[in-house]
């Protein structure tokens, strides 16, 4: 898609706005149309947000995004899906959502929210929508409530998909293996999965964006700009925003800083003690699996486990007999924990 390439550091509305991805939009339109459920997956700033709105946008479909990133509990979950309403829903519906209004201090009893939740998705059930929900994967609490929901709104509300959005690992813990087996019932949603460009898309897209703001830049510039960066979408966003009105060398240097602590706040949550720490620092160059036995000091099945983890976060890849991180500013970023 798209050949006019505009940077943002914004998720896309509209599919003019995405770039390459044919293959991810095809399979997503496919799915949207029988009104299946999608589970969009990839590493931070791949571009799930901006694929899962750019294509339901362009469906003859209604459209509710809801963003729950660092949602805290049901009731919030509840708030925000409300808040995301179309008015005319909303405006059928808004007396028996009221007490959303008085706030958590009143509205204390858990077990409520639920049958809320499910109300108020159902509303939605009187003509086709999408239903974005993305980084569910962040609902600390009461999770579990919600799989039921899920499991009957499949069954009863035929006009509905949804899309589910996070990283492999984080959407599967919440959604997919959630104990009591067999949480959709069998029907999980269709996983998508969005990997970093190939060297050659990313250079194009770096192109045609600083021709796009007519800046004069030279081939070394793109090669040095991807060599440090890499080329994941986001990570160029950053970089593109800010070269469009500055020097290669600052706009570089900001861009860098920005996307580190991005993949730096990614890390700490994955390494949360020591061992973890060092064995991400020796894969920043790449490490066998006996070495990081031999220096984590950890059991086979620690390490393995914790490896698992971070392949399914889309942090380090095996590349022969070596796990790597995969990214260069991960890379960086490894090395500042
Ligand atoms: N296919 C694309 N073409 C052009 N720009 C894109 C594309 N996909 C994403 N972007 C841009 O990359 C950045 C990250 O996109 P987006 O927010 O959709 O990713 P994400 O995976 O949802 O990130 P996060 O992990 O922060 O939620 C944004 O600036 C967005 O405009
Ligand atoms: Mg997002």
């Amino acid at each position: 898609m798209g050949g006019k390439v505009t940077f943002t550091t914004r998720p896309r509305e509209r599919l003019e706005e995405i770039y390459d991805r044919e293959e991810e939009i095809k399979q997503l339109v496919e799915l949207l149309k029988k009104n299946e459920w999608v589970a969009l997956l990839g590493s931070r700033m791949s571009g799930k947000t901006s694929l899962a709105k750019a294509v339901s946008h362009s469906l003859d479909s209604r459209v509710v995004y809801v963003d729950l990133i660092k949602s805290k509990n049901l009731l919030d979950v509840l708030t925000r899906i409300y808040q995301a309403m179309p008015l005319d829903v909303i405006s059928r519906i808004k007396e028996n959502f009221s007490f959303i209004e008085l706030g958590p201090v009143k509205v204390k009893i858990k077990q409520k929210i639920t049958p809320k939740i499910e109300e108020l998705i159902k509303s939605l059930c009187d003509k086709r929508t999408i239903l974005i929900l993305d980084e569910i994967q962040d609902i600390k609490s009461g999770i579990n409530h919600l799989i039921p929901v899920f499991h009957r709104l499949l069954n009863t509300c035929p006009n509905l998909s949804i899309i589910f959005t996070g990283s492999e690992i984080g959407l599967m813990k919440t959604l997919l293996e959630q104990k009591g087996e067999q949480p959709l019932a069998g029907r999980n949603p269709v996983k998508i999965t969005l990997k970093p460009w190939d060297y050659e898309t990313a250079k194009e897209y770096l192109k045609l964006g600083l021709e796009e703001c007519g800046v004069a830049y030279s081939d070394k510039e793109i090669q040095g700009a991807l060599s440090i960066l890499g080329t994941l979408v986001g990570w160029l966003n950053f970089y593109g925003v800010n070269r469009c009105v500055k020097p290669h060398e600052d706009a570089l240097k900001e861009s860098l800083e920005e996307a580190i602590s991005i993949a730096l706040s990614e890390l700490k949550n994955a390494a949360d003690k020591k061992w973890k720490i060092k064995a991400l620092k020796l894969m920043s160059t790449g490490a066998t699996w006996s070495e990081l036995l031999e220096k984590s000091r950890v059991s086979t099945e620690t390490l393995s486990n914790f490896l698992d983890k971070l392949e399914r976060l889309y942090i380090i890849e095996k590349v022969e007999k070596n796990y790597v991180i995969s990214d260069p500013v991960y890379k960086r970023a490894a090395l500042r924990l």
